[in-house]
Formats: C-alpha cells, sequence, structure tokens
C-alpha cells in the first residue's frame, strides 16, 4: 500500500509499505478515505518530537471504512464508514472510564503522560497513522466510530481532532458568561477554539497570530476580534490596553512548540532544542491573562522542561490547564453540533491534495503558502 514516510526533518514522502495486520482480536484494519495534516504533524516534521523513528507514518486524523475485524471487535463491522479519534484509547483503564481518552494507561505504558496518538512517534506509542491508504485501528470497540449517515466527510475527519480540541481548550478555560478569551494561534485549532468560546458565552472573544489571511479567515469564520502581533510592541500590553488594564478573563494557547514572537524562546526551543519547543504563547497567555484567571493550553509542548514564568502565575492566582483532546469524550455533543449547523468544520478546509503529492502538502501547510488552513490528503482509492 501507499503511506507518508518520514525521512528525517523536513523530509517526508510518499512509499509502498507492507499492508497492515490484524495483531490482536480487537484490532480493525481500516481503508483510509481521507486524512489530515495537523499543526501536530509539524512538530514530527520539524524534528521536535523525541523518537520520531525513520520510516514511521504520520497521520492521527483519519476516517475510513472498515476493511477488516479482529475476533473481539463487536461495535463495527466490515462495511462501516467510521471516524476514528487520534486518541488510541483502551476504554478500560482508570482514566479512560473518567472519560480522560487522551491519557489512557494502557495504550502507551511506556509513558506517563500521554496515552498513545496515531502516527505521532514512539514518545505517543509508537502507532502507524492514517496519511496511508490503511491503518491498523487497536481497540477498535472504543475508538471508531460510525459516520452519521448523510454527513459530509470533509466534516467527519474534522471531527477526528481539531473540533474536539478547539471545544476542549474553550471548555478548560471555564468561560464564564460576558467573558474576554483571547486565543493565540489562528490555525485550525485556534479558529475553532475562538468559535466555540461564544458557545461558552463569551463576551469578547480576540485571537492573535501573525498571519495576515488566517487572522481575516477567523474574523469571519468566528466573527471575532483578530490583531497581528508582529505589528504590536508587545502583545501583552496591547491586551492589557484593550481590557481596562486588567487582562484577558480566559487565554488560550492553541500555537504550541513552533510558536514565534520571541528570539530568546525560539532559539532555545526550536533551534537548540534546550526545552519543549518554544513556549512563547504560554508565556504570552500567563502574562496576559487577569489575576485569578484561567490559562487553558492546548498548543502541543513535548514531555521534558519549558521555561515559562510560574512565579507570575503562582502571584496572579491563575488556574492553568491543558491536555491533549479527549474526543471520543465530546464526540456525542459536537456531532449534534456539526448536524444542527452550529459548527461548520470542513469550511475551513482550503486544499485537496492526493496522498502521493505529500511532501508538497506538507511544504505548503508548514510555510502557510497558498492561503493554506487545511489540508486533507485523499488516496487514490478514495478517488475514484
Ligand atoms: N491538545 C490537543 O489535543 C491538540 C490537538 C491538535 C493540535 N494541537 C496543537 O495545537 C496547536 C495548533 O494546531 P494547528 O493545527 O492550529 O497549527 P497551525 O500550525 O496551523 O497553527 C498555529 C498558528 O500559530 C501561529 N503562531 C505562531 N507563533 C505564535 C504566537 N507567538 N502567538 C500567536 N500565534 C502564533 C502561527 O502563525 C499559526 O497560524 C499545535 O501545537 C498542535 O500541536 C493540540
Ligand atoms: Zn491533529
Ligand atoms: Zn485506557
Amino acid at each position: 500500500m501507499l503511506a507518508m514516510d518520514y525521512r528525517g526533518p523536513k523530509r517526508v514522502r510518499v512509499t509502498q509499505k507492507p499492508m497492515p495486520e490484524i495483531k490482536h482480536p480487537q484490532d480493525a484494519i481500516v481503508r483510509v478515505t481521507r486524512s489530515c495534516i495537523c499543526g501536530s504533524d509539524l512538530h514530527l516534521y520539524n524534528g521536535n518530537v523525541p523518537d520520531t523513528r525513520v520510516g514511521s507514518t504520520f497521520g492521527h486524523e483519519f476516517i475510513g471504512v472498515i476493511e477488516e475485524i479482529g475476533s473481539e471487535v463487536t461495535k463495527v463491522k466490515v462495511g462501516d464508514q467510521v471516524l476514528v479519534p487520534f486518541n488510541v484509547a483502551c476504554g478500560q483503564c482508570v482514566f479512560c472510564k473518567q472519560g480522560l481518552f487522551g491519557n489512557c494507561h494502557e495504550s502507551n505504558p511506556e509513558a506517563t503522560a500521554v496515552g498513545g496518538i496515531f502516527g505521532y512517534s514512539h514518545t505517543a506509542g509508537g502507532y502507524d497513522g492514517g496519511q496511508a491508504e490503511y491503518v491498523r485501528v487497536p481497540y477498535a470497540n472504543v475508538g471508531p466510530t460510525v459516520i452519521p449517515a448523510g454527513m459530509d466527510p470533509d466534516d467527519a475527519v474534522l471531527l477526528t481532532d481539531v473540533v474536539p480540541t478547539g471545544y476542549q481548550a474553550a471548555e478548560m478555560g471555564g468561560i464564564q458568561p460576558g467573558d474576554t478569551v483571547v486565543v493565540f494561534g489562528a490555525g485550525p485549532v485556534g479558529i475553532m477554539a475562538a468559535k466555540c468560546s461564544w458557545l461558552f458565552g463569551a463576551g469578547r472573544v480576540i485571537v492573535i497570530d501573525q498571519v495576515d489571511y488566517r487572522l481575516e479567515f477567523v474574523r469571519n469564520y468566528a466573527q471575532c476580534e483578530a490583531y497581528n502581533f508582529a505589528e504590536m510592541d508587545d502583545p501583552v500590553l496591547f491586551i492589557k490596553k484593550t481590557t481596562d488594564w486588567l487582562g484577558a478573563d480566559v487565554v488560550i494557547d492553541a500555537v504550541g512548540a513552533e510558536a514565534a514572537g520571541n528570539a530568546m524562546q525560539t532559539i532555545t526551543g526550536r533551534k537548540l532544542l534546550l526545552q519543549a519547543g518554544s513556549a512563547t504563547a504560554v508565556h504570552w497567555a500567563i502574562n496576559s491573562v487577569k489575576k485569578g484567571g484561567t490559562v487553558s493550553i492546548v498548543g502541543v509542548y513535548g514531555p521534558t522542561d519549558n521555561l515559562i514564568p510560574i512565579g507570575n502565575a503562582l502571584n496572579k492566582g491563575l488556574t492553568i490547564r491543558g491536555n491533549q483532546a479527549s474526543v471520543k469524550r465530546l464526540l456525542p455533543r459536537l456531532i449534534e453540533h456539526v448536524q444542527n449547523g452550529t459548527l461548520n468544520p470542513k469550511a475551513m478546509i482550503t486544499h485537496r491534495v492526493p496522498l502521493e503529492e505529500i511532501a508538497d502538502a506538507y511544504r505548503m501547510f508548514s510555510a502557510k503558502l497558498d492561503n493554506c488552513i487545511k489540508t486533507v490528503l485523499i488516496p487514490s482509492s478514495a478517488r475514484m
């Protein structure tokens, strides 16, 4: 089968790989009909995630058709069209039972923090991902969810990560009616976080990025304010000024380890890898939220340390929350939001690229060329 093949930082291609096989009675094999490239893939692509092995296949956002099932799979059957949450989760452990499907204790037993994630290095369990024609899906009674009749596949594929992650970013912010919410990052996750902030009762939503076409997009899509930090002396001062010098009630970091905007953070976090990515956005979040406010972090950082102003967090009395999204927990309500038109995820898809052209797709998404917001990869078998 054709599958994405990681050859080293900034080098990806498509090669022929062996077909995945059922290895456990609860496995399923899914024939992929769509997969996406995510901002999280850029951390892998840039070589910033520990133990990203040459030869691995990325891709944690995918939908497809069940081709084969193991003898203990009862919740899906061959031929079902399914969307597959990006978390690999057992459904049985103490964390899964609390709805913490991103923190499964079984799917990534070598780690103490993150659970298994499809196509996300051996740090996240070493599972092959869905930027391929076929993928093995473990715990198939837990994750794969039948796509409701009539749902557009482009909406379905965004329910595997972007929609739940943006929603959970807003949820973890504990937004109260009338709150001012600042979102750092106008990528797909930040755009969705801004949109979902209104669902929790926000009174004002402000998005900060430095890419003008994304700011323009989010302004229209999420009906919010959007500003370019490259045109500001200091984004923290800007936010203080526009909130009567109090700061925002809730600040969401939807940027993560590739953050720009601070030379020292960029050099130590992205070039020298002395910390787990550049912590510029967390820095700005802690300093621009009001005393007693909440910082919600969905931007991804690695398992090692980061330089963040913890003294300010303490002295301001902040609540800091973060996690990988718990996709399965959120799916029922988010499917409803998509079906009744409250959320329209597919409007974020700007590019549809054949799987074979994956190298160009990564380059374009990474460099933010051609007004790219979200790229969907389509294998040839799904194009016929
Ligand atoms: N927690 C989760 O479950 C989860 C799931 C999906 C993605 N993520 C993470 O969310 C983050 C965003 O994902 P995405 O797909 O939207 O990525 P993306 O790369 O498309 O978007 C990131 C945006 O941040 C902007 N940016 C860079 N530095 C900034 C700064 N200092 N302040 C404000 N904006 C800045 C970039 O210009 C870009 O538009 C990534 O770190 C990704 O790994 C987390
Ligand atoms: Zn993702
Ligand atoms: Zn579990």
